[in-house]
């Protein structure tokens, strides 16, 4: 007796996309290329670069080891840095004084990778938390219970100058004041700064991944309970609305780029923003995305070569033209078969 064979009379079956790597690489709608990545770098004085710790990324370098970085990631394809300082305890101040110093670590480390590397797009951290010794973003009220806006707004404009002056193709602001991407712009413009670019952090939001990045600037006691803190400043993650007017605030302001943070957290609201302009959109995968990743790969539970990717890839669905990550120099390793 012949046995009936069960069959669906199906129009449509989906697996005939995935039935083999070239036909599921043809129907591919998103595609991760070393050009779209930023790797976020932390520069040091000093010679020897320090203790890398457990998490490579976040390792801070002298500006000799950071041109050697820089080099590597050029030749890798990628087009991008986000360079941070680590400042030395005793430079730091209550007012982030050190911001200003026209011979700042941050001046030299542009002025040297321009130099090296003048293809690769230098963008500059702007906020004081590197340089105060409380961590906030910004110069405090004289009560101290608050960080006063607008002095932090003058302080980021004439920061952003003489970064443009050191050579940074962008600066981006990611301290969350009200007005300072139009008074950034304007303080470009007028020292004669026109073709500097802003990348701002638009929406980004008081997220708890920030930790390992605190450790790397030595900015974590402003994650402490002491008042103020900075969800008086960053966003909510609760709001969805709140930061998309955020992105629309900075590009009527003058941003060039927006970027939302952090990105794997943030992937609605990455959405939101390429839907709402056409301007580039970036994301920040953040040093708390990359640890937990790291951390779980190393007890065995992920594998870190495709966790990486799909959490890259997720960020560049969402809409993100660039991403910021900690992985940028393995992931071109990886694009390039290395
Ligand atoms: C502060 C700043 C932070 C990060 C980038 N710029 C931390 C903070 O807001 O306290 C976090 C980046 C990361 O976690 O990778 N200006």
């Amino acid at each position: 007796m012949k046995e009936e064979t069960f069959r669906l009379n199906l129009a449509s079956r989906g697996r005939r996309l995935r039935a083999g790597a070239g036909v599921r690489a043809l129907v591919g709608e998103t595609a991760l290329r070393a050009s779209d990545l930023v790797a976020p770098l932390f520069v040091t004085e000093g010679r020897e670069s320090a203790d890398p710790g457990p998490l490579p990324g976040l390792r801070p370098m002298s500006v000799v080891d950071l041109i050697k970085e820089c080099r590597a990631l050029a030749k890798l394809g990628v087009c991008g840095i986000m360079l941070f300082p680590r400042v030395e305890t005793e430079l730091k101040d209550e007012d982030g004084r050190a911001a200003l110093d026209p011979d700042g670590l941050v001046l030299r480390a542009v002025r040297a990778v321009k130099a090296a590397v003048p293809g690769l797009v230098v963008m500059t951290d702007v906020a004081l938390d590197p340089y105060t010794t409380h961590g906030h973003d910004g110069v405090l009220t004289p009560d101290r219970k608050d960080v006063d806006n607008d002095r932090t707004v003058e302080a980021l404009a004439r920061m952003a100058v003489l970064h443009a002056g050191a050579g940074a193709d962008f600066v981006a602001p990611s301290d969350m004041m009200d007005g300072r991407v139009a008074a950034i712009r304007a303080a470009l413009d007028a020292a004669g700064f026109g073709r500097t670019g802003i990348l701002a952090y638009a929406a980004k939001f008081a997220s708890a991944f920030y930790g390992p990045f605190r450790e790397a600037v030595g900015s974590a006691p402003a994650a402490g309970k002491r008042a103020p803190d900075k969800r008086t400043y960053q966003l909510n993650p609760a709001n969805r609305r709140e930061a998309l007017r955020e992105v629309l605030e900075d590009l009527e302001e003058g941003a060039d780029i927006v970027m939302v943070k952090p990105a794997g957290l943030c992937l609605d609201i990455i959405r939101d923003a390429r839907e709402a302009t056409l301007r580039p959109v970036a994301a920040y995968q953040v040093s708390g995305e990359y640890a937990a990743m790291v951390a779980a790969a190393r007890a065995g539970w992920l594998d870190l070569d495709k966790a990486r990717h799909e959490s890259l890839l997720a960020i560049k669905r969402a809409g993100a033209d660039m991403i910021l990550t900690y992985f940028a120099r393995e992931t071109a390793e990886a694009l390039a078969g290395k």
